[in-house]
């Protein structure tokens, strides 16, 4: 049986492109390939990390397109080219509009850093601290049209600490996206 194709999509540092790696590396998602990374702004460090690991990578720049349908048909043709069969959108800063949806959902997850449905969209963290809720976290789920708003897969609880920081709590989210990501990416690929 080969090894289950994944595709990254990441617009900035890509530590959970590394994190995933690291647990293909690891033994922890030891039947997973990164085939394909996507990513939204060509000057992202996240390009960086796909050119050192090897990964083909696919940065485009949304307005060199004249419509979204257009660099999202060029998305799927490198998707397909590559024999994708998870795409997993991990810290993907745009929506995707309907020429994806209609080719991978269902077929799509989404990291996002917070217990949705509380604090979706941009700068989930900072809206979490600056309501000095008593918790947040993390959430995976699969994509649909909305903003952070498919199915959820799973979820994991991270507490607001007495002197945290935005800066420290934004450390043990991310923490606990780089082991929940990979968790989830093997749980929805398990074979019966
Ligand atoms: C993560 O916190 C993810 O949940 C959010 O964007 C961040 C991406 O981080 N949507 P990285 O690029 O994987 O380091």
């Amino acid at each position: 049986m080969g090894l289950t194709r994944l595709a990254v999509f990441a617009s900035g540092r890509g530590s959970n492109l590394l994190a995933i790696q690291e647990a293909i590396e690891s033994g922890r998602l030891p039947t997973h390939q990164v085939v394909q990374v996507v990513c939204d702004r060509p000057e992202a460090p996240v390009v960086q990390h796909a050119a050192r690991l090897q990964i083909p990578c696919f940065a485009f720049a949304p307005k060199a397109y004249a419509t979204k349908a257009a660099y999202e048909q060029e998305i799927l043709t490198r998707l397909e080219a590559a024999s994708v069969e998870l795409v997993v959108l991990a810290g993907y800063m745009r929506l995707v509009g309907p020429t994806f949806l209609e080719a991978w959902e269902g077929r799509a997850l989404n990291l996002h850093p917070s217990l949705l449905p509380a604090f979706p969209g941009k700068d989930a963290i900072g809206q979490a601290f600056r309501a000095q809720v008593p918790e947040t976290g993390v959430t995976v789920h699969w994509v649909d049209a909305g903003m952070d708003t498919g199915p959820v897969i799973q979820q994991e609880r991270v507490p607001l600490l007495p002197g945290d920081t935005e800066d420290t709590l934004a450390e043990r989210i991310h923490a606990v996206e780089h082991q929940l990501l990979p968790e989830v990416i093997r749980t929805v690929t398990a074979q019966p």
